[in-house]
Order: structure tokens, then sequence, then C-alpha cells
């Protein structure tokens, strides 16, 4: 497929057809993730496929189980509230369990430049903050990984959706694979998962901004 075709072509996908995807396939994906820029070269993604039903079920259940925690305390100030969070999970987390692959993907902080300059001089935790956390270079780095992951995945004739819904569980699914598969990697947590499969529907993405409201040009 052509660059420009892929891109747009992409679409989230909550809606797959069954069949597999070979790990050939995943592979060819995640090296089109490892090619991404990073701040500093630091490579700062990990990508576990997982195609085990089992694993995938035990990860809905930690979602699940974390999900009825927060909403039961919701419900204790506005049961409409508590509701409409289980509904959500339903409806734009648990869906990657008829998917047939589900990605969970790692990071680590990436310590921009300028920062331990800052922490060396004492600078108001305001201002390591703004350049760790708000313009966060580590999760820029990490989301041209993805976006690379998923255009490689579409060139290949698959489709993903980005899932970040289940973060509130971050910690409970980084517990289950520690647990279940022994996968822990020093100084990296659980940024998001993807779904991967052959798209079942050309969904109706939602519209994008227009060119005026993105775009700036200055000649
Ligand atoms: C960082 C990120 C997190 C997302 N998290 C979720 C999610 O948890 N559940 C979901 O169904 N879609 C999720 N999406 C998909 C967005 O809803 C989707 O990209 C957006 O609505 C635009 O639709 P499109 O991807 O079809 O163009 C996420 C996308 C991104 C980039």
């Amino acid at each position: 497929m052509e660059l420009q075709e892929v891109l747009y072509t992409r679409q989230s996908i909550r809606h797959y057809k069954d069949g597999d995807v070979p790990e050939e396939d995943i592979i060819k994906m995640v090296k089109a993730a490892g090619t991404a820029p990073s701040g500093k070269n630091v490579q700062n993604w990990h990508f576990i496929a997982i195609k085990n039903k089992d694993l995938m079920d035990k990860i809905s259940d930690t979602i699940v189980a974390k999900n009825e925690e927060i909403a039961l305390e919701i419900d204790k100030k506005d049961s409409e509230r508590g509701a409409k969070f289980r509904k959500f999970v339903k409806n734009f987390t648990l869906f990657f369990l008829k998917a047939p692959v589900l990605v969970v993907v790692y990071t680590a902080n990436y310590y921009p430049s300028g920062y331990h300059e800052l922490t060396f001089m004492d600078a108001p935790k305001k201002a390591t903050d703004d350049i760790l956390l708000r313009r966060n270079p580590g999760m820029q780095s990490l989301g041209a990984a993805i976006e690379n992951f998923t255009l490689s995945a579409i060139d290949l004739g698959y489709g993903t959706c980005w899932l970040t819904s289940a973060n509130y569980a971050a910690a409970e699914i980084e517990q289950l694979l520690r647990d279940e598969i022994g996968f822990e990697k020093e100084g990296y947590f659980m940024a998001a998962m993807l779904t991967l499969g052959v798209p079942q529907d050309n969904p109706k993405s939602p519209k994008k901004k227009e060119l005026a409201e993105i775009y700036t040009f200055v000649e």
C-alpha cells in the first residue's frame, strides 16, 4: 500500500474477523515500531503480543475488578455516574476479548534535556514536572512507535485500536503479567494496549478537525 493510502485508511478498529495473525507479521509491526524516533534514542518501548485467550480473559477480569472497585466508590456519590463508568469499560475496552491479538505496550520514563540540570539547581518541582510530565517527551516517543506499529499493521492488511482506557488498572495488569508470564523490565511500566486483527467492517470514524483549526503557516 502507498503511504498516503495507509494514512487515510487508518481507523480505530473495534470489530475483527476470526482468524490468526501470524507471529511473523507481528514481528514486522514491532520492527516498524522499533524504527521510530525517540528522545536521545532511548527507544523506550516494549510490546507484549498476546494471542493466549486465557491470559486475555485474565486481563479482562483484572480490568473489570478494578472498574467495579472504582464504580462502587463513585456510586456512593453519584450512582448514574458509576453506571456510566461500568458501561464505558464494556464498550471501549473489553472488545479486545474478540480481537485475535492483544498487545500490551510498556514504556520507561525519559528524562529530557534540562531535567537533571533543573533538578541540580533546585528549580521548583513545577519546572521539572513541566518538561517531564506535561510536555512528556517519553510519551511522545512512545506515540511515534505505536503509530508506526499501527501503520505497518494496516500495510499488512490488519487494523488496530489504541487503548488507554484500562490504564486505571495498569498496576494490576503489570502484576498479572509478572505472575503469569514473568514479564518485568527494569524501569518499564504499562502505558497502553492495542488490539490487532483483520477488520470486520469500515467503522465511521469521528470527524477530523478542519485544516485551519490545526495548522498555522508562516512564510
Ligand atoms: C492515546 C489513545 C488512546 C485511546 N484509547 C481508546 C480506548 O481506550 N478505547 C477506544 O475504544 N478507543 C481508544 N482510542 C481510539 C480513539 O477513540 C480514536 O482514535 C478517535 O476516536 C478517532 O477515531 P479514529 O481512530 O477512527 O480516527 C484511543 C486513541 C488514542 C490515540
